[in-house]
């Protein structure tokens, strides 16, 4: 079964299409790394499937049952810009003043899971004006996260985090999946990030999906290279294109694209006379396979 589904969804602003017929699915127990350029559509989609947005046209099915169905409503947590929180309130309170809204039935005991979760069990009491960045993005995913939803929007969580931050955050993405069986719609810029823990990808443009793929499936589509350095870089090439089909002057290395066997470039090399002085194999990575995707986009 599907998280979600949408299909041919549309929404305009002033006669320009935000999202543009726009298809998605993201299976149950994914991480779905929802990735596109600055006003692609990418918060207005999320606000379409949290409600916040009525769309022009299309539909939009969460758990197999259209997104206006209450029954389905109540299974959705999200974080889209902030979380909304009173700046003189301590989190305890902040997350009491939702839960309450929520009409949650033991609402101590939720707020207590959901710090646990986001690993804030100890800073209940402090409050939120005085929380750094990093504790802020995760008092707004345990506010997501009360009442226990089964998906998860989350819009540019990671953005802002130092490296420790976002490694918390991953942990706590995964473990919202593994552990409580969450699905998970993440918007980010940074894919290097996101690339360590999704395993949907949906690449949006002008308001249209251009590509969704599976972890294992960009694996498939990326491409080994090997780094060559010499000392006479130009003469390296030549002889290179001589016998591999694709070979690139880039950040400083030769790059010899789909070839597994380094050892056999150092010895072609030798043999004509250049001596490789360093050597490392490399896959393009998320990154590299979105800049080059709309790079072919633009053409
Ligand atoms: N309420 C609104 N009124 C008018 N135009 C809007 C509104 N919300 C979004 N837009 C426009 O819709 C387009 C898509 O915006 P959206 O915020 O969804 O992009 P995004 O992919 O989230 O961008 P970013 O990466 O900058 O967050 C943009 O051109 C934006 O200006
Ligand atoms: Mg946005």
């Amino acid at each position: 079964m599907n998280a979600i589904e949408i299909r041919n969804l549309s929404k305009s602003f002033r006669g320009m299409y935000a999202v543009d017929h726009l298809n998605m699915t993201v299976p149950v127990g994914a991480i779905y790394g929802f990735i596109g350029e600055n006003g692609s559509g990418k918060s207005t989609t999320e606000k379409l499937i949290c409600g916040h947005l009525v769309p022009d046209e299309g539909n939009i099915k969460l758990f197999g049952r259209d997104y206006t169905d209450a029954g389905v409503r109540v299974r959705v947590g999200a974080l889209i810009e902030n979380a909304g929180c009173f700046p003189n309130s301590n989190i305890w309170n902040n997350l009491m003043m939702q839960a309450i809204n929520l009409g949650l039935n033991n609402p101590a005991g939720e707020i207590r899971r959901v710090l646990k979760i986001v690993r804030m069990e100890y800073s209940a009491r402090t409050k939120f004006k005085n929380c750094s960045l990093g504790m802020k993005q995760r008092i707004g995913i345990a506010m997501a996260l009360l009442g226990n939803p089964a998906l998860l929007i989350l819009d540019e969580p990671i953005n802002g985090l130092d490296t420790d931050g976002m490694r918390i955050m991953r942990e706590i993405l995964v473990d919202i999946t593994k552990n409580y069986g969450c699905t998970v719609l993440i918007s980010s810029h940074i894919l290097g990030e996101l690339e360590k823990i999704a395993t949907h990808y949906g690449i949006i443009r002008q308001g249209k999906m251009v590509m969704e793929m599976s972890a294992k499936g960009l694996e498939g589509r990326t491409r080994t290279f090997a780094s060559v350095k010499t000392k006479d870089m130009d003469g390296a090439k030549t002889v290179l294109c001589l016998k591999y089909n694709n070979v690139r002057k880039e950040d400083g290395y030769l790059r010899v694209y789909d070839v597994e066997n380094t050892e056999a470039i150092v010895e072609y090399l030798f043999q004509n006379g250049y001596v490789v002085n360093e050597i490392q194999k490399n896959k393009i990575g998320l990154e590299e396979y979105y800049i080059e995707l709309m790079s072919k986009k633009e053409k």
